[in-house]
């Protein structure tokens, strides 16, 4: 199957990528950013507000992997308003190019932070979710019910995952395992509120992966699952592994914090009997993958940057610029060429002996051609630059019927009425010059060098 990933750059997505390419699907990335993983795969660099991006990368896909989103909590408090955009609308979107572009499924990535209730209270899929605390987990189940709505409203179908808390390799050093690894690596003591007791279902990261490739059985069109692990890990059960599998450097314990939250014991029997998914892998083996990705990834980097937040974060910046130099050049060489063809395009049609004025007017055509096709191009599909986008195509085309088709216009410019080869050349042209425009258009777009509004909407 060939598979839109979208965050396919990211903690998960990455290993979803790894995982689709291992069970023989075609994975594509959609990310705004490149991923520093791989760079094997096809990417295209967009935002989720970008509509007709979202479309054009959707073409051919059968199904639809939705990870892109503000996924960490303490960023969606920081920053509300971009959050409800990638987190809500960025979904609608995904779900109107879906539809747009004919995909069957969406796959959605949620949370199990939607289940609200009592501390240990059991729950499963099937259960009531109460209003949401959180605007990460409003935004998260704002995209739930989108789904449902689109698999109402037009027949798509949809399948909702709600994740455990993911650990493993590439997780976002904040997290508590990454942290907690990090403070016994620079010989540092790991930090417990009060007794430590609170517990967690975490699930390895490559597990996670593995249940998303599984759901896209058709078994799972429409259906909800819980990707967690059969057991909880309590904050002192970490500490003490860490302190085993990196070295012992000591717990400190802190002062309980008021009320902390024990979580409701969510069940994951439905994708064990539906989908044949479990979390295979046990917490210490999953840690202790964690601990050896990350000796190995800090002996990669720099010297000077084996701290390691600082390493990952710089290792994806570098990636990036590499990436956008290469695009850039790739972009120089291809206007280079194109600008080579168009010149021996009209030297090779002024040496047939034209008069000028009939090679004027095939050039004025070709550049009027060109104008409107590049103003509609890349102006009509953004709504602010409509506008401007019907303005100058009105007035290049005006310009055109003026010098062109009127006697004032043909004695101003010096031109003349275009014999009949004169007309099939300038056809010629005007397509040549348009198929070069758009393959270099195209280029620059999935190489990220255009961004936003490529293509008008049917
Ligand atoms: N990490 C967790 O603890 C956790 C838990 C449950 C569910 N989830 C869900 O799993 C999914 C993946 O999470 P993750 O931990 O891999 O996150 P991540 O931050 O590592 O990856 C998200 C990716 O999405 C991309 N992205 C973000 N906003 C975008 C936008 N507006 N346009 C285009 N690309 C955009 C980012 O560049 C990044 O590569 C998210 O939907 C998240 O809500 C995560």
């Amino acid at each position: 199957m060939k598979v839109l990933v979208t965050g396919g750059s990211g903690f998960i997505g990455s290993h979803v990528v790894d995982q689709l390419v291992e069970a023989g699907h075609k994975p594509v990335i959609y990310d705004r950013l490149p991923s520093p993983f791989r760079d094997d795969i096809q990417t295209e660099l967009g935002e989720l507000s970008d509509l007709t991006m979202l479309e054009l990368a959707m073409s051919g896909c059968d199904a639809v992997m939705h990870l892109a989103a503000a996924a960490d909590v303490n960023e969606v408090a920081k920053m509300p308003v971009e959050s409800e955009a990638a987190n809500a609308r960025g979904t609608l979107n995904v779900l109107e190019a879906a539809r747009g572009a004919g995909v069957k499924r969406v796959i959605y990535a949620s949370t199990i932070w939607v289940y609200t209730g009592e501390s240990g209270e059991r729950v499963d899929e099937e259960s009531n979710l109460g209003m949401p605390n959180h605007l990460y987990t409003a935004s998260k189940l704002a995209g739930e019910m989108y789904c449902r709505s689109y698999n109402e409203l037009y027949d798509l179908e949809f399948t909702v995952l709600r994740f455990g808390i993911p650990y493993g390799p590439r997780a976002r050093p904040a997290a508590v395992v990454p942290a907690f690894v990090g403070k016994a690596m620079d010989g540092q003591p790991l930090t417990v509120a009060g007794a430590g007791d609170q517990s967690r279902r975490f699930v390895y990261v490559e597990d996670l992966a593995s249940g998303c490739v599984k759901a896209l059985d058709p078994v799972a069109a429409n259906r909800t699952y819980n990707l967690v692990s059969d057991s909880s890990v309590t904050i002192l059960e970490i500490a003490e592994l860490v302190q085993e599998l990196v070295a012992p450097t000591g717990i400190e314990y802190t002062e309980q914090r008021t009320a902390d939250y024990v979580g409701v014991e969510v069940s994951g029997v439905r994708a064990e009997e539906e989908l044949g998914w479990t979390a295979e892998t046990s917490f210490a083996d999953g840690v202790s993958r964690y601990v050896e990705w990350r000796r190995e990834d800090e002996a990669l980097a720099p010297v000077s940057l084996q701290s390691s937040t600082a390493a990952v974060a710089t290792k994806s910046i570098s990636d990036a610029v590499l990436r956008v130099r290469k695009s850039t050049a790739t972009a120089l060489a291809y206007a280079v060429g194109s600008l080579a063809i168009l010149t021996a395009y009209v030297i090779a049609i002024d040496s047939l002996g034209l008069p000028d004025a009939q090679v004027g007017t095939l050039a004025v055509t070709m550049s009027a051609a060109l104008g409107v096709f590049l103003s509609i191009e890349l102006l009509w599909s953004n709504p602010k630059t409509r506008t401007l986008s019907a303005i100058t195509a009105s007035l290049i085309s005006a310009a055109f019927v003026f010098a062109v088709l009127t006697p004032w216009g043909h004695k101003m410019f010096h031109l003349a009425t275009p014999s009949r080869s004169v007309i099939i050349l300038t056809i010629t042209g005007v397509a040549l010059v348009i198929a070069l425009a758009s393959a270099g258009i195209s280029l620059a777009r999935r190489r990220g060098l255009i961004a936003e509004g490529a293509r008008a909407r049917a």
